[in-house]
């Protein structure tokens, strides 16, 4: 289980995107994590290694993208995934058969599908509301509802949920409430300050920002969720390889995407502080 240090959080977003998450490489000192392309881990006898066995459940290049997503989300787990809909299989899969889901009507088509398609026939309930209208997604609430599910925007449509209705809504039912946050990114909102108790994102959209691979992400502030998270992660297998996680949280990825979008917001806004005056 990826935890994020208590430094990294400390800092503002633009230090966390460059720097959170990363763990300087033992073996040379190399100050950004390498891609540690490997599947397995030398022992030095029976069960004796560094924390490393096997990298379906341990890999340090996609711990350093975890440690990231996590930290710019301000959470304090990251569970890494090889797409943004195996991680929705993951978070789905923390319920049970019999369990009824509120979701925003307006999703993204592959999440709809995994909800109807697979999900529907293995025994979940779902229920499909305006997520915009915070009354309807009050009033979908059963005594079976254990998750309100909301992405916002959404894609499409770009079409909004009030997070913190919808967060308000789940504490009542004692439902969890998962924040699909792939559009916005947590540079412009970060569903868990909302009451979220997993953010999920596609890290193939914005936050990898070169369509240069697919994967997916799951953050969480809960301890219990964050166990329950890593026990999924691991037993399903669906993890991302190392050099996806680079390209990801590396160079190319989330250290070059958030320097551009911080430049550009900067920028808009000295612009409109200037026409302003
Ligand atoms: C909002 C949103 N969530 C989830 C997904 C699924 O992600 P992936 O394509 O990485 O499986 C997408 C893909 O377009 C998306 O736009």
């Amino acid at each position: 289980m990826t935890k994020v240090s208590g430094e990294d959080l400390g800092n503002r977003f633009g230090t966390r995107a460059v720097h959170a998450g990363k763990i300087p490489d033992p073996l040379a000192g190399a100050v950004m994590t390498p891609i540690y392309q490997t599947s397995t881990y030398i022992q030095e006898g029976l069960g004796r290694h560094k924390g490393y066995e096997y990298a379906r459940t341990r890999n340090p290049t996609r711990e350093a993208l975890e440690r990231n997503v996590a930290a710019l989300e301000g959470g304090r787990h990251g569970f890494a995934f090889g797409s943004g809909l195996a991680a929705l299989d993951a978070v789905l899969k923390l319920l049970s058969q019999g369990d009824h889901v509120v979701s925003g009507e307006n999703l993204y088509g592959g999440s709809h599908r995994q909800m109807t398609h697979v999900w529907a026939r293995l025994g979940l309930e779902f229920t499909f509301v305006d997520a915009a209208d915070a009354g309807e997604l009050a009033a979908a609430v059963t005594p079976r509802t254990r998750m309100i599910y909301a992405e916002t925007p959404t894609n499409p449509m770009m079409r909004l949920c009030d997070l913190a209705a919808a967060g308000e809504t789940a504490r009542r039912a004692q439902a969890l409430f998962v924040v699909d946050n792939t559009f916005a990114t947590p540079y412009f909102q970060r569903p868990l300050e909302f009451g979220a108790d997993v953010v999920l994102h596609s890290t193939t959209k914005y936050l990898n920002g070169h369509s240069d691979m697919v994967g997916g992400l799951l953050v969480t502030g809960r301890d219990d969720l964050a166990e329950r998270l890593g026990f999924l992660q691991n037993a399903v297998g669906a993890v991302p390889g190392p050099f996806d996680c680079w390209l990801a949280s590396g160079s190319p990825g989330i250290r070059k995407w958030s320097g551009c979008i911080i430049r550009a917001c900067r920028r808009t806004h000295s612009t409109s502080w200037r026409a302003a005056r």
